[in-house]
């Protein structure tokens, strides 16, 4: 995505163009509540579509949710399969809301635990929203070691078939490998519920990502909440390794 699509407000040192987010605290809303997890899940399948108002309202142009671990397959089986077929009614119920507002999805991390059912509907609505200006990752079955491993793995077999030498591997061929390698790290990642860890969510794009953690469990996590980390954003320095610059530039006016 070039800067040159991105609106006037963001195009400033430090625009906020992605954000990720770590949908944290669904089991313990639903636990407060009397309720099962799975109502918890419902409810914060709810606010994804808050979520993606308040980025285009700021200006935010690709988002990434963190929906199901790699790790949490070895949660009990019935949550697991109701984490699934929420995720392919979310698929179903939203597809044509995503074309009508502009966003494209893509599914990133493995699909091998998948039902063959379940990869089709996600590449119908992958296809079926691609030409969106917005980009929606949904990270199911991710893990950021696997992303990394799957990488290796690929440039292993290209240095086997001998397309490339050994010498030639540097940061940006492992990254063209990488599952989200056709869009800039993420600027912000938020966390709910709280907790401060990654989680084995995007290890190699967090390198210089800026972390905000809200204490809400993710199914009250609304506009508001949203736009304080924004706001949070907004008042941190970016230095990517580098001293400060004389007159400090902040992050403000980024959206
Ligand atoms: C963490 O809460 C949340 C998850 C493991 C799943 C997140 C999934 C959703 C919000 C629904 C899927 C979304 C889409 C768009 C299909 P937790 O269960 O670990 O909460 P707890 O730590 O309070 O137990």
């Amino acid at each position: 995505m070039s800067e040159a699509k991105l609106p006037e407000r963001v195009a400033t040192a430090h625009p906020l163009r992605h954000v990720a987010i770590i949908m944290d605290g669904n089991g313990r809303w639903a636990r407060a509540r009397g309720l099962s997890r799975l109502a918890g899940h419902r409810a914060g399948v709810e606010r994804v579509r808050e979520v993606l108002d308040a980025c285009r309202e700021h200006g935010i142009d690709i988002v990434t949710l963190f929906a199901f671990s790699s790790e949490n397959w070895q949660r009990p089986v019935e949550e697991v399969h109701g984490l699934m077929a929420l995720f392919a009614a979310y698929l179903r119920r939203e597809r044509n809301d995503l074309v009508r507002r502009g966003v494209s999805l893509k599914v990133v991390g493995g699909r091998s635990r998948f039902s063959p059912r379940l990869c089709r509907l996600i590449d119908r609505v992958e296809q079926a929203t691609a030409a969106g200006g917005t980009r929606l990752n949904l990270a199911v079955d991710y893990g950021g070691r696997w992303d990394i491993v799957q990488a290796a793995r690929r440039i292993a077999e290209q240095v086997c078939a001998g397309g490339l030498a050994p010498e030639d591997i540097d940061e940006t061929v492992l990254e063209r490998h990488l599952c989200l390698a056709d869009v800039p790290a993420p600027d912000l990642c938020i966390r709910t519920a709280g907790e401060q860890r990654i989680s084995n969510f995007l290890l190699w794009q967090f390198a210089y990502t800026e972390f905000c953690f809200a204490d809400c469990h993710w199914p009250d996590f609304d506009g508001d909440a949203f736009r304080a980390a924004v706001a949070e954003y907004r008042g941190r320095q970016r230095r990517f390794g580098r001293s400060l610059p004389a007159e400090p530039s902040r992050c403000s006016g980024s959206g």
